[in-house]
Order: C-alpha cells, then sequence, then structure tokens
C-alpha cells in the first residue's frame, strides 16, 4: 500500500477485540518508528512496549476507577492489544546542544527552547508507529499525556522520562464510539496549504 493511502486510511479507533499484539513485532515495530528525525541526533525519545497481559494493570495507573466504570469507551479501550509509551528525555536535548557544535543555539537549558524538540521528536516517532501499525493490519488511537503521567512513569520504571503519548493498540471491534471532535467543521486539508506569493525583490 502507497503511503499516501496509509495516510488517508489510519483513523483514530477507540474499541478493540482484544487480540494480543505479538510483543516482539511490536518491539521490532517500534525500532524501525525510530528512524524517525531526532534534532541534533539527540536520540532522546523512548517507546515503552506493554504486552496484552499487562494492559489492563496500565488502565488500573493510567486512569481511575470512575473512568473505568463509567466512560462508555472504558469496555473497548480496556480491550486493547498492547499499548506504547512514547517519552522523551529532555536532558538529552540540554546535553547535546550544550556540546561545542551546537553550543551557539543558546539552547542548553529548558526555559531557552521556544520549541521543545523533545516534544517534536516524540511526534515524528508517533506518527511513523501510527503508519507502521495501520501497514501491519492494526489501530490504534493516542491518548495525550494528561492522564496520571507520574504513576505510568513510575510503573515502568522510567520516572525521569516526560510522558508524550500513549499508544493503545488492537483490532477494531465494530463498537468505536465516534469522537466528537470529528463532528468539528475545520478548513479542508488542501485549505491549511498556503502558497507564499510575494515578490522575490521584497526588501526585508
Ligand atoms: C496530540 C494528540 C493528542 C490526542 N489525545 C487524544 C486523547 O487523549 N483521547 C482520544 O480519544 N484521542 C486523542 N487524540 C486523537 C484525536 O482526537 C484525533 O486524531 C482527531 O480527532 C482526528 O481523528 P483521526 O485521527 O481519526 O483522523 C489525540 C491526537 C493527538 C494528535
Amino acid at each position: 500500500m502507497d503511503l499516501a493511502t496509509l495516510l488517508a486510511r489510519r483513523r483514530m479507533v477507540r474499541s478493540f477485540d482484544a487480540t494480543p499484539v505479538d510483543p516482539q513485532w511490536l518491539d521490532d515495530t517500534c525500532a524501525t518508528a525510530l528512524w524517525a528525525p531526532t534534532a541534533g541526533n539527540s536520540a532522546g525519545v523512548r517507546m515503552h512496549t506493554i504486552s496484552a497481559n499487562l494492559v489492563g494493570a496500565y488502565f488500573e495507573r493510567a486512569t481511575d476507577p470512575q473512568w473505568r466504570r463509567d466512560s462508555p469507551r472504558a469496555p473497548g479501550l480496556l480491550r486493547a492489544g498492547a499499548v506504547v509509551l512514547v517519552t522523551s528525555r529532555p536532558e538529552d536535548y540540554l546535553e547535546r546542544y550544550s556540546e561545542a557544535d551546537k553550543r551557539s543555539s543558546g539552547l542548553s537549558t529548558m526555559a531557552a527552547w521556544p520549541i521543545p524538540y523533545w516534544h517534536t521528536d516524540a511526534a515524528m516517532a508517533t506518527m511513523a508507529l501510527l503508519l507502521l501499525l495501520e501497514e501491519g493490519g492494526w489501530s490504534a488511537t493516542l491518548w495525550g499525556n494528561f492522564r496520571r503521567d507520574a504513576e505510568v512513569l513510575d510503573w515502568v520504571g522510567a520516572p525521569e522520562e516526560s510522558l508524550f503519548a500513549s499508544v493503545l493498540i488492537g483490532r477494531p471491534d465494530g463498537h468505536d464510539h465516534r469522537s466528537r471532535s470529528l463532528d468539528r467543521i475545520v478548513p479542508a486539508r488542501s485549505a491549511r496549504v498556503r502558497r507564499v506569493e510575494v515578490s522575490p525583490e521584497r526588501a526585508p
């Protein structure tokens, strides 16, 4: 399948049928996703793979009992066949951008970064993973990093890392709860592309 088709086919799925994802396949796929670009070759993104037998324990850390009891999405999401935590190590970027060839960037402290590249790198690797999952016949949804990050990171033994997102993976069971986000009226993709037309001679 060509890349444009894969991109167009990928949609977040939030209800799975409990089929487990092969752990070795998932580890290998995550390593492939980490071909994604990384600022200054800092290589500060990590992927922690959680196999089907630990998915329940993951949700116990990542969500509260009330959500698990009341959310209409909970049963379908809890049937995920694996989870990948995408994390980053900001310190790796501060160290890299303190090295001789990068020092002039002035990015050796956290506060100096207008766009923290550890998040940028994590996003790039996550997108690569989503496409590889789609190619491998799996569906996924991405959870943002606002759910009990510290507990989750502690549980996987990476308390010093920053949780970018959790990728919940599985086979669709056909009972998805459609996201309200999809009902928003947004500009068409083509309308979000703008060709710059200014005179090359225009003075700065
Ligand atoms: C940074 C980011 C955070 C997201 N967080 C969540 C989330 O916490 N829960 C969720 O159900 N979907 C989440 N999504 C998925 C979006 O809702 C989804 O991508 C969007 O509605 C478009 O749908 P599509 O990806 O199926 O095309 C997130 C997506 C991104 C890129």
